[in-house]
């Protein structure tokens, strides 16, 4: 690990390693496991990993703890280093060019930086974007990290990213509590034991108005009012606000018809504190490789908690079959990507039609089988179903398998599973499937190669490959009978909307 202070050394060092896919995580320092857990998952996903550590001042009003704020230089780098992070760039106020009067400052929409913590700390969001942008265009990441913990920065830098078409891609990661739901924060260190105690308040009074939500409530204002009576029992809390917003424009909502941001910030004696939980009908998101019976697990997962069953393997499959319908060659990327464009799918819980075609059985059939792979790896077919899927998931409420269903398009599901087992288990599950179909020639030694070779297709392939979520919990069904992993799934996820802690750090 490199630690470097100046954006020349920075620039040097990235161009030595072009091509490769770089992590960027900012961060103001004083690391903890929230910001550990956003360095692991870039760690898992580039090549290279770059964490920036800079107390902004930009973002800090002079009221503000800008001096007081923790600064741990050579701890952090310590734990850098341990989280095999590749460089650290800790530049002065002097080098990053923001000392004086006459700066450029990046200006998101007031709707967006005026509301929520913005109403309270004026200008603090423009100092964020202004930094985040210059450090975003300092080290030219493929991806950057940032925590749901501050929900609102995010959304702000998702819109600056979009209008100011930087090529990059914004990722965000759950917020890491304690144990007893506190969220962690570099701030935390100001409270004394007694309020560490008392500021879990906040975590659990997000989630009485999950649980109200959970059962129909979705009027914002009582929402909000069951946040502000349970905050109300810790009488050392005072609110700054709790509000319902969409999460991604910030603008307030009266009701929650898909999903709304539950955001609070509160004083804790001097101690500034804010959390927020997303209120939504749970997702289930069920990758793996093909062959792990994930679509015979999801649709039993669907039917015993009552949740809508999206099968996106079969939206995968029925354009394949159209394409070979149409004649079309399987490399013919234009002409696949101008079909897929018009495709009309309908996905009801026991058929699957495409443009009219019912092609529920046509689908299963070993020759889209064998091409579903190289069909589904094209940008123009992906792009079209993945936005279909978003869709399908907008009120959440259900379940989904694919290969990249966690990773790609439900990142934020409640429940991710990676559903996998040996070739050789698929293998001879698939032979016994094709043998109950009729199809009595198949080889068990050409499945297993076959298999492996299709492995080796979806996990190299350039667009979404086939990969484990970081925060998905592994499933290898070798031996396992699919009551079992059905059961295994379900308690999973009973453990995880119980109320319990999203993440946690100790
Ligand atoms: P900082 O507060 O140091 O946070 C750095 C990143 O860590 C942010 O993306 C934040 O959301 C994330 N983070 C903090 N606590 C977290 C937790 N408990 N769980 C998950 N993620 C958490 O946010 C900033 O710095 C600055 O505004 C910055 C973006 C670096 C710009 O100066």
């Amino acid at each position: 690990m490199l630690l470097l202070k100046t954006i020349a050394e920075l620039r040097s060092e990235l161009n030595k390693k072009k091509e490769k896919k770089v992590g960027l995580v900012p961060t103001m320092g004083a690391l903890h496991m929230g910001h550990l857990s956003l360095i692991e998952r870039a760690r898992a996903e580039n090549d290279l990993v770059v964490v920036t550590i800079f107390v902004n001042p930009l973002q800090f009003a002079p009221t503000e703890d800008l001096e007081k704020y923790p600064r741990q230089l050579e701890k952090d780098c310590n734990l850098c280093e341990t989280y095999a992070v590749d460089l650290v760039f800790a530049p002065t106020v002097e080098e990053m060019g923001i000392d004086g009067e006459q700066t450029t400052i990046v200006m998101p929409p007031s709707t967006m930086t005026e509301v929520l913590c913005g109403s309270f700390r004026p200008g603090h969001f423009q100092g964020v974007a202004t930094i985040v942008t210059k450090l975003l265009n300092i080290v030219q990441p493929t991806t950057a990290y940032f925590g749901q913990k501050d929900a609102q920065q995010l959304a702000i830098i998702r819109r600056l990213v979009a209008d100011l078409n930087i090529p990059v891609e914004i990722k965000n990661c759950p917020i890491v509590r304690e144990k007893s739901g506190l969220a962690l924060s570099s701030r935390n260190q100001y409270l004394t034991p007694k309020e560490r105690e008392q500021a879990s308040v906040l975590f659990r009074s997000l989630n009485k108005a999950l649980a109200a939500f959970c059962q129909g409530e979705n009027n914002c204002d009582k929402l909000v009012e069951i946040v502000k009576q349970e905050l109300g029992n810790v009488p050392q809390i005072r609110i700054q606000y709790v509000e319902l917003v969409h999460p991604l424009t910030m603008i307030p909502l009266t009701e929650i018809e898909t999903e709304g941001l539950l955001a609070i910030a509160c004083f804790l004696g001097s101690t500034r504190l804010i959390d927020n939980l997303m209120l939504r009908q749970p997702i289930i998101a069920i990758d793996g490789p093909a062959g792990a019976g994930k679509s015979t697990v999801t649709r039993r997962i669907a039917q015993e908690l009552g949740l809508i069953y999206l099968d996106t393997g079969a939206m995968y499959r029925a354009v394949t079959w159209l394409v070979m319908h149409s004649g079309i060659s399987l490399a013919d990327e234009a002409a696949i990507s101008a079909l897929v464009s018009e495709a009309k799918i309908d996905l009801t819980p026991t058929h699957v039609q495409i443009n009219g075609h019912n092609v529920t059985k046509a689908i299963r059939t070993p020759e889209v089988t064998a091409n579903v792979s190289k069909v589904s790896a094209q940008a123009a077919v992906r792009s079209k179903l993945v936005t279909l899927q978003k869709q399908y998931g907008e009120k959440g409420g259900i379940v989904a398998e694919g290969r990249d269903i966690g990773t790609q398009v439900f990142p934020a599901a409640e429940v991710k599973i990676f559903l996998t087992a040996t070739a050789k288990e698929r293998a001879r599950r698939r032979l016994e499937d094709l043998k109950n179909q009729g199809h009595s020639e198949v080889d068990l030694e050409q499945l297993v190669h076959d298999i492996e070779q299709r492995d080796y297709l979806d996990s190299t392939r350039q667009i979404s490959p086939l990969k484990k979520a970081v925060d998905a919990v592994e499933i290898i069904t070798d031996g396992m009978s699919i009551e079992e992993v059905t059961n295994k799934i379900i308690s999973l996820y009973h453990l995880k909307i119980s109320s319990k802690p999203e993440y946690e750090a100790y």
